[in-house]
């Protein structure tokens, strides 16, 4: 049985995922309105990504005899000032996730709960993946600067995934 203490985390972990995925989702349309229509893409997909996160703490909630309990979700920004300003803010936002990931880790192991701290070992993986894809692209825009024929074929490439 789950703790109330954990239940409770976990419920907010539901609404932290499912911002990230409404952030993603704001970030995919700042590149529509741009005309990048691959970054788009891109996003729209980690939005997607997101949203089987907030799922996955959902259906371990539900396996448990917990009670999931949905929260009001905030506003995501509207505008970036470019599409570099766009991954350093996914980056930096991964890395404050990848905090309360390892916090919800700790909490699991205080509370003595194995099946909770085997959950959040796919996640804690997670993270690491996430936050190297960020630093990539981030890297990847700083090195072609972000205009011209450079900025289109990475708009082709990110285009791209999740179709390969
Ligand atoms: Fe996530
Ligand atoms: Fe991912």
């Amino acid at each position: 049985m789950l703790s109330k203490k954990l239940q409770d985390a976990l419920n907010e972990q539901i609404k932290n995922e499912l911002y990230s995925g409404y952030l993603y989702l704001a970030m995919s349309a700042y590149f529509e309105a741009n005309n990048l229509p691959g970054f788009a893409h891109w996003m729209r997909v980690q939005a997607a990504e997101e949203q089987d996160h907030a799922l996955k703490f959902f259906d371990f909630i539900v396996d448990r005899g917990g009670r999931v309990v949905l929260q009001a979700i905030d506003q995501p920004p509207v505008e970036f000032s470019s599409p570099l300003a766009v991954f350093e803010t996914t980056l930096q936002h991964e890395q404050k996730v990848t905090g309360l990931i390892n916090a919800l880790y700790e909490l699991a192991v205080a509370e003595n709960d194995y099946p909770a701290q085997v959950m959040l070992q796919w996640f804690i993986n997670e993270q690491v993946e996430e936050e190297k894809n960020a630093t990539q692209i981030v890297e990847t825009l700083k090195m072609i600067g972000e205009k011209g024929q450079a900025l289109i074929m990475l708009d082709r490439e990110l285009g791209q995934r999740g179709k390969e």
